[in-house]
């Protein structure tokens, strides 16, 4: 049985006393009306992760999430922030080559791999975001070029590393431009992504990797997309800032 994972990724919004109190609704409301077994990671800027554990650990089915690492062990690199930090104060997950890491800070994919060991090494599920853009869609082999992504940044790891991976599929052209891909569209990328994982690592390691979706997820398009065989959850960022869209999306999961 694969997780099903509703992540919000909150980018560079909210001020610390708005951050704890989306975090304490969220935990608040989702007490009583989340059931079941999904699990709900927030990754809110990471100025906030320690604050804000405070606020989830009375919820088991919450974790944090940071939104970046550095490829870097440690050293003169400043500004960045280490997966052995990370670790170090007991995050579990980091997004790991966000479609606007790639596009603003110029990350490949080979750098990538590099951030995505590194998070392994310390114990660090990366979130690995892949997706084409609305160019890439309309001219090219647009599966080809996604599953081009992963190769290049995940089929160097060992089965056993590759099971510790979410894979977020995020159209760029779905991102935070309210258009959604449509389930069909979601489903055919993700059916092609777990097919491309079974055919390196079999299938049954394909069949147990979570894959999200992600890109202008809202309450109403939820349901008809994780209804999806294929689709574990979603990755979600603008509906993600108001705590009874994002619970009403995390129900439908
Ligand atoms: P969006 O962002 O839901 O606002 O489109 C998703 C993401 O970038 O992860």
């Amino acid at each position: 049985m694969r997780n099903k994972i509703v992540a919000g990724n909150w980018k560079m919004n909210k001020l610390a006393d708005e951050a704890v109190a989306l975090a304490s609704e969220l935990v608040n409301i989702a007490k009583d009306e989340v059931k079941g077994d999904v699990k709900v990671i927030l990754c809110p800027p990471a100025i906030y992760l320690t604050t804000l554990q405070k606020y989830i650990e009375t919820s088991p089915n919450f974790a944090l999430a940071a939104q970046n690492c550095s490829d870097k062990a440690s050293g003169a690199f400043t500004g960045e922030i280490s997966a052995a930090m990370l670790q170090s104060i007991g995050i579990k997950y980091v997004l790991v080559g966000h479609s606007e890491r790639r596009q603003y800070f110029a990350e490949s994919n080979e750098l990538l791999a590099a951030k995505v060991n590194i998070a392994l090494e310390n114990g660090i599920s990366p979130i690995f975001c892949c997706g084409e853009s609305l160019d890439q869609r309309q001219n090219e082999d647009y599966i080809g070029f996604v599953k081009n992504q992963i190769s290049e940044s995940l089929f160097h790891l060992s089965a056993e590393q590759l099971q510790k991976v979410v894979i977020a599929y995020e159209p760029i052209w779905a991102i935070g431009t309210g258009l959604t891909a449509s389930a069909e569209q979601a489903q055919e990328m993700h059916a092609a992504l777990r097919a491309h994982l079974a055919g390196k690592y079999g299938s049954e390691v394909a069949d147990e990797i979570s894959i999200l979706y992600g890109g202008s997820v809202t309450a109403a398009s939820a349901d008809e997309l994780f209804a999806s065989p294929d689709i574990d959850g979603g990755l979600v960022g603008g509906a993600s800032l108001k705590s009874r869209e994002f619970i009403n999306i995390i129900k439908a999961r």
